[in-house]
C-alpha cells in the first residue's frame, strides 16, 4: 500500500425534499449573498425542480441569476462565457443544479474567474489550480460523480480532458434520490455503467497490500449491479435510487483509490470518443470500450481481473484462468445489454470512429493507463475488438 493524504470536506446532505432547504443551507454561509446558478437543457425545469430551487433561493433572501444551457460533454466556449458572467456580477457561489455536465461547466467557471489567463489552461497543464470559487450542488442524476470528486472535465475543439483540484471539490452536495424519477432509461442505465467504471478504473492496480478497500470496492460493485438491474425494472422505487445515488457519490470521491496506484484506460479510451462526437453518453461509451478492455489487458496482467471475476462476477471458483476471465466478461455484456446499453461501437453510433486517430490522441501525454500501460497500437486493438 502506498502513502496518501485524503480529504473529501464536501457536506452531504441526503434524502426526499433536501433540495428545498438548498437557500437556507446557502444562505448559512453566505447571508444576503449572489448565487449564480448553472443548470442544463431544461430537464429541471419540466420536473419543476427549477421553481424549488429558485423558491428555496429567494425565500432564503439571495440574489440569484442563471445560466441554462449545458450541454452534455460540456465546451469550454460555454465555460468562458459563464466566466465573464461572474466576473462582471461577482457570484458568491456557484450553484450547479443537474449532473455531471452541468457540475463540471460550475467547477471549470469557478476556476477561471480568479485566474488571470484562459481556463484551457489548467486542462492542457500549463497551469495548477489552487483558488476557486465556492461551489455548491443539487444532484439531478447519480453517475460521474463530479458533486464529491476533485475532478473536471471539458471539451474544447476535439479535446476531451479532465485536471483536478482540491479547490473544485464543492463545499455542498444535495442528493434527493426522488429527482431521479425523472431520468430516461438510458441515462439511468449509462449512469450506473459510470459509477461501476469509477471502481474498477480504482480496482484494476498493480499495488499490492490493499485488501481493505478492495472488499470495499468488491461489495460496491455488486451492490451498483444489484440496484441497477433494480431501479431499470422499477424506476420510481426511491430504496434503490437511495442505493444508487449513494454509491454514485461514493464510487468518485477517491476513496476507492486510497493507497494504491489506478488506472484510468477505460476513462481515457472513452473521453476519445465522446470527444470525436460529443453526442456520445459517457456512461454508454464505457459500456462499450470496459468489456473489449478487459478482454485485451487480461492477457498481459490478469491477476486483478481474476479476482474480480471471482469476488464480483461469481465466476465458478474452479475455472481455469482465462474461462474465469472469459465467463466474467460476458456476465458484465449481459449486464449491460439487459440495462439497454450499447455493446459495440456500431451500436453506439460510432462505426465510423477513426480509430487509429482517436488511439492517437488517448495517449498524446504518454502510455495511456498504468494497470498495463496502453501505447496507441494497443488503443486501437482494443477499439477494432469492439466494432
Ligand atoms: O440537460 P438536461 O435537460 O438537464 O438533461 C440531462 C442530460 O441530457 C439529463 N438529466 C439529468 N438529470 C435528469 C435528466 N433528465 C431527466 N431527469 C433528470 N433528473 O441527463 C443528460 C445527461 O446529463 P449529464 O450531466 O451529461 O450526465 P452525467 O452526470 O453522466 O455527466 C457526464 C459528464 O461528466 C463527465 C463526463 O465525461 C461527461 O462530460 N465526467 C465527469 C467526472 C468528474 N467531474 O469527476 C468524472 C466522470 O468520469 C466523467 O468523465
Ligand atoms: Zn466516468
Amino acid at each position: 500500500m502506498q502513502n496518501f493524504n485524503f480529504c473529501s470536506p464536501t457536506q452531504l446532505v441526503f434524502g426526499k425534499g433536501c433540495e428545498c432547504e438548498i437557500g437556507n443551507r446557502l444562505a448559512e454561509r453566505f447571508p444576503g449573498g449572489r448565487v449564480m446558478m448553472v443548470y442544463g437543457g431544461g430537464s429541471i425545469r419540466r420536473s419543476g425542480l427549477y421553481d424549488r430551487v429558485m423558491a428555496s433561493l429567494r425565500q432564503a433572501g439571495l440574489q440569484v441569476r442563471e445560466k441554462g444551457g449545458v450541454h452534455p460533454n460540456p465546451d469550454i466556449g460555454f465555460v468562458r462565457d459563464l466566466i465573464a458572467e461572474c466576473r462582471n456580477w461577482q457570484p458568491d457561489v456557484l450553484l450547479a443544479v443537474g449532473g455531471g455536465s452541468v457540475i463540471d461547466t460550475a467547477k471549470a467557471a469557478a476556476m477561471g474567474v480568479p485566474y488571470e489567463g484562459d481556463v484551457w489552461d489548467f486542462f492542457c497543464g500549463k497551469a495548477v489550480c489552487t483558488k476557486a470559487l465556492p461551489i455548491a450542488v443539487v444532484l439531478t442524476i447519480p453517475a460521474a460523480g463530479s458533486e464529491l470528486s476533485m475532478r473536471v472535465v471539458i471539451t474544447n475543439e476535439g479535446r476531451k480532458w479532465g485536471t483536478a483540484s482540491q479547490a473544485i471539490r464543492s463545499y455542498l452536495s444535495v442528493i434527493d434520490p426522488e429527482l431521479f424519477f425523472t431520468l430516461p432509461a438510458w441515462q439511468a442505465a449509462a449512469g450506473v455503467v459510470d459509477m461501476m467504471s469509477h471502481i474498477m478504473e480504482r480496482y484494476l492496480t498493480n499495488t499490492t497490500g490493499t485488501g481493505f478497500v478492495d472488499a470495499q470496492a468488491e461489495a460496491a460493485m455488486k451492490t451498483i449491479m444489484k440496484y441497477g438491474r433494480f431501479v431499470h425494472k422499477f424506476p420510481q422505487d426511491y430504496d434503490a435510487w437511495s442505493q444508487i445515488g449513494l454509491a454514485g457519490t461514493f464510487a468518485h470521491n477517491g476513496f476507492f483509490g486510497l493507497g494504491q496506484e489506478e488506472d484510468w484506460a477505460c476513462h481515457g479510451i472513452e473521453h476519445e470518443l465522446s470527444a470525436w462526437k460529443p453526442e456520445i453518453t459517457h456512461g454508454a461509451g464505457l459500456a462499450v470500450v470496459t468489456p473489449g478492455y478487459l478482454s485485451y489487458v487480461a492477457r498481459r496482467n490478469p491477476a486483478r481481473i481474476l479476482q474480480w471475476a471471482r469476488n464480483v462476477m461469481e465466476v465458478d471458483p474452479e475455472l481455469d484462468e482465462s474461462k474465469a476471465v472469459a465467463g466474467a466478461v460476458a456476465s458484465l455484456r449481459d449486464f449491460y445489454k439487459s440495462l439497454g446499453m450499447p455493446l459495440t461501437l456500431r451500436e453506439l453510433g460510432a462505426g465510423d470512429a477513426p480509430i487509429e486517430q482517436l488511439a492517437e490522441r488517448a495517449v498524446a501525454k504518454g502510455p495511456l493507463g498504468h494497470y498495463v500501460p496502453l501505447k496507441a497500437a494497443d488503443v486501437a486493438a482494443i477499439l477494432r475488438s469492439v466494432l
